[in-house]
């Protein structure tokens, strides 16, 4: 019997509640659980990168790091394939310390994309130079309130976190917060019910590395053409500025990359705004604000995918960038894609996607990698002008 179903038989003997104690199943959701539970917002993202150092480099021959923090993990192909980078970024949406009141309480100023509604009454942490400091946002009780109080929102810049202090020097000399502290949100990993679904923070994009890391581990045992730049990048969630710089050591041909795609199967969503539904495989972007993929690109994926026999699903969005933009734009141009799994409610203290989705997309992935060689990456490269000039 396995781990899960022991657990499944103890919990029903002791009649524990299944769905708040059930532990991760195998090394893979292990992972999820470790990354997706660290903290590492935008221009933070050590505790990650301590975590993606442990897991990557046992997979590559070398790592290097970039100016700005970003990994890149190196594993050499046979001689003369391809250079393949996959791009996961590392980092979260957050919030960085404004100021501090003089009764101990911290204003915030948003680090990445956020909803002012999602901010109230949730678990923060501070990240000081003594350690992490837990925080509460916090929120006004509904007793005091008028009917057009309770209507209204509260913008983010009103939003206050309260750390327990009394004091301004209570916060500063006793915590150690100081104003430019990193503040991420605090949410445990957690298998959900019906046991396919996981829900944690952060999964855009610690979904990404785990899918990096799984596909590595992979590829171990196969024998492949390609060289594969398996970077982790900071500060996308503030424009990509991990993989601009990352991209100059990778030196890519091609570049893929991993990110959450945005799950529209849920109330108060629909296909006109995205179109990717949990359950239904990986997601191929057709287009988001930040680029155009590759064509011949995306024609190879569908037809690995069709081949393998992966169900996939396509994303068109139009608010939404990634670090394949900066792969695209490296020296001369390179083609480049969005490779997704979907997921619910980014951007707030829990989002969800599927464990089948996940597999299917290292799956998918996987054969990707096999199936590119140094004259699919030229085909792919190629231009329909006439005349047979490649690009460079
Ligand atoms: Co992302």
């Amino acid at each position: 019997m396995c781990d899960a179903a022991r657990w499944l038989l103890l919990c029903l003997l002791l009649q524990l509640p299944v769905q708040a104690q059930t532990p991760p199943p195998d090394t893979t959701a292990r992972l999820m659980k470790e990354l997706t539970e660290a903290h590492g917002p935008s221009g933070s993202e050590e505790p990650v990168g301590r975590i993606v150092m442990k897991y990557l480099s046992p997979l590559v021959s070398e790592v290097k790091v970039d100016g700005l923090g970003s990994i890149i993990g190196i594993r050499k192909g046979s001689a003369g394939g391809p250079r393949i980078m996959l791009a996961a970024h590392m980092d979260e949406v957050g919030f960085i310390v404004k100021t501090i009141t003089s009764d101990g309480f911290v204003y915030m100023n948003p680090v990445g994309g956020w909803r002012d509604q999602v901010l109230l009454a949730q678990r923060w942490i501070i990240m000081t130079r003594k350690g992490p400091v837990t925080a509460v946002s916090g929120s006004k009780t509904p007793h005091v309130m008028s009917p057009d109080e309770r209507d209204r929102g509260v913008p983010a810049k009103d939003v206050f976190l309260d750390v327990g202090a009394r004091s301004r020097d209570e916060a500063g000399e006793v915590m150690g917060i100081q104003p430019g502290d990193p503040i991420a949100p605090d949410s445990p990993f957690q298998i959900m019910a019906n046991g396919d679904y996981y829900m944690a923070k952060a999964w855009d994009d610690r979904m990404g590395l785990v899918l990096m890391i799984e596909a590595l581990k992979r590829l171990q045992s196969q024998k492949h053409p390609n060289t594969i730049l398996a970077v982790a990048t900071v500060q996308e969630e503030i424009g990509l500025r991990g993989a601009h710089t990352s991209t100059a050591i990778a030196e890519p041909d091609l570049g893929i990359s991993l990110e959450v795609g945005v799950a529209a199967d849920y109330p108060g969503i629909d296909s006109k705004q995205a179109q990717e539904s949990l359950g239904k495989g990986p997601g191929i972007f057709l287009l988001d604000s930040s680029m155009i993929p590759n064509r011949r690109l995306r024609d190879f994926i569908v037809e690995v995918a069709q081949r393998n026999k992966i169900p996939f699903q396509y994303e068109v969005l139009s608010g939404y960038g990634e670090d394949g933009a900066e792969i695209q734009r490296f020296k001369s141009g390179r083609p480049s894609i969005n490779l997704t799994v979907p997921t619910r409610y980014l951007h707030s203290h829990i989002g969800i996607l599927s464990r089948r989705d996940f597999d299917r997309a290292v799956e998918l992935l996987v054969a990707v990698l096999m199936a590119l060689d140094q004259k699919a990456v030229e085909q792919i490269r190629s231009f329909d002008y006439g005349q047979s000039k490649s690009a460079e």
